[in-house]
């Protein structure tokens, strides 16, 4: 059949618009044409990968044989529009408006604090309207799933969770202390606390009302029902699209052009071709074809259509589980076992099942299963249909099938079990949801009289390059009776069966052995449980829980095994009963079946209200909400890349370097110069003024010249007409390589080489020697920290607009310094800063990422527009993003420490060594603040540390929030740990012990009072009760030989501002208007931490006026110059001084004019002041503390002052696979007087999900060639709604006051990101636990992060034990360890 030229229109509607595109691209995905076509920039990019759900929007369509409307979540990055043709989208801004109304999705989220920098918003929205759509009333369940494939970086999920949670029926109660003293019931509960202020009324939200809902449009069903089908053909520049209608033309189709991929879900193709640039000329969309689409039941069991998707594939085998007794369900439950945790529900909305099988992705979760247990497959081609089994002769190799090119799948057969059949699903993943499995699993067995093995298909993913059966392993087990001895030998089998070289793709290669050997025995006690409840009950007794219904213990854990309990007696194994079953598997044992906990409770949020006395007017320290919110939560707010093309705008697209050290001989850009759209390529040569940004005295090339340092390193930029036009070219230019001997990439090497960036850095006080020879014990240890990506939600993105005149240049800037910024572009362009005014409305996002590494990326855009005369925007992809703009910094730790027999520490020695990566950035900084930080909040009195940035051949690493105190003190906590590990004593009383007290100093210096550090500390202790709870837990864990359970109580204190005193100083000018309204603006940027809601508090109190009368437009060097980075922690410290400044100013100048008319309105005032010629506009201006660091000396005052605070956190541990939920968090921190309690605890929870992200989650891979694996989602774990602790509570110490910060509040952004590690500690104290189980004691190396991987490793189980470990150095690593 050959490609037509012809090309229909697509049509499809867009909240409720009529969209008729004549020349529909196959190549355009649903996003772009929504942002770049429509103007809909609701919608955002983040990931472009459907991992992070900033795109979600709502596919509605209508089927014409049910008659009903189907609505679905779906990722638009992967949605093809020629896949839209007769479907109805919803956008958020199809949703409601601030300009008409908001839709209660959208006010709930604003109102709940639910929206910080607001890019996560739309998607977040769209997601839980979907549900709302299909469910009125979900369950928290429902909730937690429609989530699950939403990603947000700043707000810790509890207020989106909460926000959400407001449309379940479900209690309220926030099962505070275990259930005791409930929020909701404080009267009737004898001594709980008198209710707490609550951070958003619920009284008067809007009510979830349908008929604000758009309806499907009636023309949409009309075409449905009565047009004729015909085959569709669409014709991009590149690729075209047929959609045929039925089976026959499609296999015709198929069999003419072999090579066209099949399109369904486009979740496997779309990455393909979006990050492998695979193209293909034609492809296929079956979507109309019904065959595909049918499910048919058989007595056997069901045909199940491979154009399903996944969501409708779990609905065909839920209805069935519903329908039939148990044991005809095993497989199906098994499928649905893993359906649930197979990506987020948006892919699960669009996948097919079909699309899995055939993507034959060697982790595949549903193949093991569809193949253990028995599936068949009805294949249609040009030679007809055929039944083709489904088993380890259909997997061929890497993405390979039997299946032929011209084969289509159409339907899949899952047959119904037969008693005495058993089916279990295994997986393990870096992250509990949404992640692809590390290992997953498929097995069957089916037992016979005696409970001897008759039939047994144990499949594995993720140890091969395909779907794999261990056959000889269920060989082995073949006729032998259920039970502990051939287990043994299947393990034994099991390890020489699946075997991974130690250099194996993917890594991880002692874990997932491990895992083959754990999952197995997970298995064998399903199975054998099952066996053990049948022979207790009565013949043919149904007395289950249903499939998936927990019985959930006061603190929300789950108490059933995978599939809930099996009772119905099978025939032939019930015959046997009492001799052949196996006896019931021992309480300890069956805990490694225990399913983790995951019922996410409300948790509290305690604040100090504002005194009665305050007026109403004046909104300092009262919860508002953040001024954009409502704005984010409609799509509405708009962030650089949403900004409007200006006439002429141009596309820059950046070319890295491939090699990690190598000369280059040349670079040839002639075949993208060749390709359309593509205009010019921008060079170093191109720079006219400044080449290289300076700083500590060494300098960094923007475009590399003759040499590059790392893989990622920016070489050139090409510029085009459109996005896709400049990526293109970018890929097409080639450069010509020499490498360079022996590139650096580990800490190790450089400390070989001594290949440092200067200067380090050393404190030392009292005498180390002494204070180590006088202990009772000397310990040495170490820990190495990973780096942490960013993961800002929104991409970094620069727009720079030439004026046209006098070299002058307007740069719209994703950046969190304007002022670096703009002194970049001004030096790289070689004119005065006066030139260039850099404009930063907000960021989605930012976290330490958006300082230096923006300036490169908008001085280097700013070439292009100065080169052009254009307009010149950047927007990095996910991808390039991660690769270029570097992280937080990995770091080695490693400590010499001497301590009494009861516990005191008398000498420590630390030393740091931090990756810089291979430009100096801050890194110099950086390493400084880790020596500042060493002591956290330990007085040690014998104490050294030394830190050095370690120059080396990967991207640059850059600030990110804590600024090294993350890492510092982490290493600090981790000898704390080790000391009471050696002694044998609770870590808490370790540091209790060696807590600062009283008047203190600091190991330079610095005086300070700890006494709100010890009342954090305190206060956590008793709200935990923290006696009991280490009872309880240490009662868990005797009673439970696969779980564990672990808690730490970790303190933190943190210096708040810069070292360098000049950075302390803010600026900000405040207009008034006739009408009385109110213009700021300031040198901070908003970024989510709510900056600018601050400064309206500020306004408010000081000129007396509502916030609502307040305005923050942005933050512009031309308003305010010469601004210092929204960093340290000190953005609110100084700008509101700056603000407040200006507001008094003004006031006092009102002084006259309000004594003359002391009864009359703030409007008539400024009016007045008009008339009277009084000046309406003030600047106001913070000198800021005069902190220092007399490095030479060793001591300083480098800080304004301390914040403090204490965290609990409490996990469960699986110790066979890595797994852990944390179970609670409890933290109290020290903010002085809140300005604003709930941007405080928001940044609270924010920033310890982060933390607990760095410690537990987020992992880095580097190639041992050093590139950068991890670059995008899939790769990079950040924490999911999954991750939040299943009670979070959140206290801000009441009664606290500053001195040094405006109205006695204190800075916040950053000091909790440590508290994080509460969970590194408690997954330690779960994996010494476990250890104990294998007779092992003492202190014991945990790096950090803390994933799965090396929990369960450090657990030391016997399946880890038994797997061989390769020696290190006889073979090279899948990646390194930097
Ligand atoms: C963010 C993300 C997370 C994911 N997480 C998981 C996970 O946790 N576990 C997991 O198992 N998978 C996961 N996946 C993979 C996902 O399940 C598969 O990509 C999906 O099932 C493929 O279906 P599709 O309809 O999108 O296929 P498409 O991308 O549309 O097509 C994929 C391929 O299959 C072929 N094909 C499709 N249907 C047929 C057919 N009927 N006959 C012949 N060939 C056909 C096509 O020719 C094409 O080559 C994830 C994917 C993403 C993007
Ligand atoms: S941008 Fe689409 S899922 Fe991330
Ligand atoms: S508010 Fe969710 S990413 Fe910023």
């Amino acid at each position: 059949m050959a490609v037509e030229k012809r090309s229909d229109s697509l049509c499809f509607f867009v909240n409720g618009r009529k969209v008729t595109e004549e020349n529909a691209d196959p190549e355009t995905m649903l996003v772009s044409f929504l942002r770049e076509k429509l103007r809909l920039t609701g919608t955002k990019v983040s990931c472009g990968g459907g991992g992070c759900g900033a795109c979600t929007v709502m596919v509605s369509r209508y089927d014409p044989l049910s008659r009903t409307v189907q609505h679905f979540s779906a990722n638009a990055c992967l949605l093809p529009v020629c896949q839209l043709a007769g479907a109805a989208v919803t956008t958020v801004e199809g949703v409601g408006s601030t300009k008409t109304r908001l839709h209660p999705v959208q006010e709930r989220l604003a109102k709940a604090h639910g929206s910080q920098c607001g890019f996560c918003s739309p998607g977040m929205v769209m997601s839980m309207y979907a549900l709302l759509r299909n469910q009125a009333a979900p369950s928290m369940e429902h909730i937690r799933e429609a989530l699950g494939g939403n990603l947000c970086r700043c707000t810790g999920y509890r207020p989106i969770i909460d926000s959400c949670r407001t449309f379940t029926q479900e209690s309220q109660c926030c099962q505070g202390n275990g259930g005791v003293g409930c929020c909701m019931n404080a009267e009737e509960t004898p001594g709980a606390e008198p209710s707490t202020p609550r951070l958003f009324p619920t009284e008067d939200l809007l009510p979830l009302d349908p008929t604000q809902d758009l309806i499907f449009p009636p023309e949409l069903m009309r075409v449905a029902l009565t047009e004729p089908q015909q085959t569709r053909w669409f014709r991009g520049e590149r690729v075209a699209w047929v959609s045929p209608v039925s089976l026959e033309e499609l296999v015709l189709l198929k069999s003419t052009h072999p090579q066209a991929p099949l399109v369904l879900g486009n979740t496997t193709l779309g990455p393909e071709m979006k990050f492998r640039g695979a193209l293909h000329p034609l492809v296929i969309s079956p979507s109309r074809v019904a065959p595909l689409f049918e499910v048919t039941h058989t007595p056997q069991g069901v045909w199940v259509g491979a154009g399903l998707s996944l969501t409708q594939v779990q609905m065909v085998l839920g209805a069935r589980v519903e329908a039939l007794p148990q044991e005809k369900t095993e497989l199906y439950r098994a499928l649905l076992h893993q359906l649930r945790a197979l990506a987020g529900q948006q892919i699960r909305n669009v996948a097919s099942l079909g699309g899995n099988i055939v993507s034959a992705l060697p982790n595949s979760d549903l193949n093991p299963v569809l193949a253990a247990g028995g599936c068949r497959l009805r294949v249609a081609s040009d030679g007809g249909s055929r039944e083709v089994p489904l088993d380890q002769d259909f997997f061929r190799g890497f993405r390979t099938t039997l299946l032929g090119a011209a084969d289509v799948l159409v339907a899949v057969f899952v047959p119904e079990t037969r008693p005495g059949e058993f089916v279990r699903a295994f997986r393990q993943a870096p992250r509990k949801e949404n992640a692809l499995a590390t290992v997953t699993t498929g097995m069957r067995v089916v037992l016979g009289p005696g409970a001897v093995v008759r039939d047994v298909q144990l499949y594995y993913g993720g140890v091969g390059p395909c779907t794999l059966r261990a056959a000889r392993t269920g060989q082995a087990l073949l006729g032998r009776p259920w039970g502990e001895a051939m287990l043994q030998e299947a393990y034994s089998v099991l390890l020489e069966e699946v075997v991974l070289p130690p250099g194996a793709v993917g890594g991880k290669v002692g874990f997932r052995r491990s895992l083959t050997l754990s999952l197995l025995f997970k298995f064998y006690l399903e199975v054998q449980q099952a066996l053990a409840l049948m022979s207790t009950t009565p013949e043919g007794a149904q007395s289950t829980t249903p499939e998936g219904a927990h019985s959930t213990t006061p603190e929300g854990v789950q108490s059933t095994t995978q599939q809930g309990v099996q009772s119905t007696t099978p025939e032939g194994v019930q015959s046997t009963t009492p001799e052949g079953v196996p006896e019931g598997v021992p309480e300890r044992e069956l805990s490694a079946i225990r399913p983790l906990p995951c019922c996410i409770q409300p948790g509290q949020q305690g604040f100090q209200e504002v005194s009665g006395s305050q007026s109403e007017q004046d909104a300092v320290g009262r919860p508002v909400m953040h001024r954009s919110a409502p704005a984010q939560a409609a799509g509405e707010a708009v962030y650089v890349d949403d900004t409007p093309p200006p006439q002429g705008e141009l596309f820059l697209a950046l070319v890295t370097s491939t090699r990690p050290h190598a000369s280059i001989l040349g670079v040839d850009v002639s075949a993208a110069l060749r390709l359309p759209g593509v205009l010019d390529v921008v060079t170093h040569a191109d720079i006219p003024g400044h080449k290289a940004r300076s700083f500590m005295g060494y300098e960094e090339e923007l475009l590399a010249d003759k040499e590059v340092s790392c893989v990622g390193q920016l070489v050139c930029g090409v510029l085009a007409d459109s996005r896709d036009g400049a990526r293109r070219g970018a890929a097409a230019v080639r450069v010509r390589y020499q490498d360079l001997p022996d590139p650096v990439f580990t800490v190790e090497d450089a400390v070989q080489r001594e290949s440092f960036f200067l200067p380090r850095r050393r404190i030392e006080r009292g005498d180390v020697c002494k204070g180590l020879e006088t202990a009772d014990h000397v310990h040495s240890g170490e820990l190495r920290l990973g780096g942490q990506e960013h993961f800002y939600m929104e991409p970094q993105s620069v727009l720079v607009v030439p004026v046209g005149e006098e070299t002058e240049f307007h740069v719209y800037v994703s950046s969190q310094a304007p002022t670096i910024t703009q002194e970049a572009v001004a030096e790289t362009l070689g004119v005065p800063s006066n030139r260039v005014t850099c404009h930063v409305k907000r960021l989605g996002g930012a976290f330490g990422g958006k300082i230096t590494k923006t300036s490169i990326l908008a001085a280097i855009t700013a070439v292009a527009a100065w080169k052009t005369g254009r307009a010149v925007r950047c927007v990095l992809e996910r991808g390039e993003d991660m690769l270029i703009t570097g992280a937080r910094h990995p770091v080695l730790g490693r400590y010499q420490v001497g301590f009494m027999e009861d516990g005191r520490i008398t000498a420590a020695d630390l030393q740091y060594y931090a990756n810089a990566g291979n430009t100096v950035d801050e890194s110099p900084l950086v390493v400084e603040k880790m020596v500042l930080h060493m002591d956290n909040a330990y007085h040690i009195p014998n104490l050294r540390g030394r830190a050095v940035a370690c120059r080396t051949n990967l991207p640059s690493n850059t600030a990110f929030r804590g600024f090294g105190v993350p890492q510092a003190a982490a290493v600090v906590e981790s000898m704390i740990t080790d000391v009471a590990l050696c002694l044998g004593r609770p870590a808490h009383q370790i540091r209790e012990v060696n807590m600062y007290r009283g008047p203190s100093v600091t190991h330079y210096g610095m005086r300070f009072d700890p006494e709100n550090l010890w009342r954090c500390w305190e206060e956590v202790k008793a709200r935990v009760g923290l006696g009991p709870r280490l009872e309880a837990l240490r009662s868990f864990n005797q009673d439970h030989r696969w779980r564990k359970r672990g808690a730490a109580l970790i303190p933190i204190k943190y210096g708040v501002a810069f070292s360098e005193a000049f950075l302390n100083q803010a600026a900000a000018l405040v207009h008034v208007y006739k009408d009385g309204s109110v213009l700021v603006s300031h040198g901070g940027a908003e970024m989510g931490q709510g900056i600018h809601t601050k400064m309206q508090q500020v306004v408010s109190r000081e000129l007396g006026v509502p916030s609502s009368q307040v305005y923050v437009s942005e933050t512009s060097t031309a308003s305010v110059p010469n601004s210092c980075p929204s960093a340290a922690s000190f953005g609110t410290d100084a700008n509101g001084m700056a603000v407040r400044d200006a507001c008094q100013k003004l006031y006092k100048r009102l002084e006259p004019i309000r004594t003359k008319n002391p009864k009359g309105s703030w409007d008539s005032w400024t009016r007045a002041a008009f008339l009277e010629k009084i000046s309406l506009s003030a600047t106001g201006f913070f000198r800021g503390p005069d902190c220092y660091m007399d490095w030479e000396n060793m001591e300083g005052q480098p800080y304004s002052y301390f914040t403090y605070g204490a965290c609990y956190s409490e996990v469960e541990l699986d110790c066979l696979t890595g797994d852990y939920r944390t179970l609670r968090t409890d933290i109290v921190v020290d903010v002085g007087q809140s300005l604003n309690p709930s941007i405080d605890i928001g940044q609270v929870e924010g920033a310890f999900l982060q933390g607990l992200g760095l410690y537990t989650l987020e992992q880095l891979s580097f190639s041992p060639g050093g590139l950068l694996y991890s670059r995008g989602p899939s790769q990079y774990k950040i924490p999911a709604v999954c991750d939040v602790p299943l009670s979070f509570n959140v206290h801000l110490l009441p009664d606290s006051h500053n001195p040094h910060a405006i109205y006695s509040s204190k800075g916040i952004g950053e000091p909790v990101l440590f508290l994080g590690s509460s969970v590194f500690y408690a997954i330690k104290d779960a994996v010494g636990a476990a250890r104990a189980e294998s007779g092992l004691g003492g202190a014991f190396p945990l790096d950090s992060p803390a994933t799965p991987e090396r929990a369960c490793l450090a657990c030391a189980t016997p399946f880890s034990q038994r797997v061989p470990v390769s020696e290190p150095g006889s073979f090279t690593p899948w990646a390194l360890n930097i």
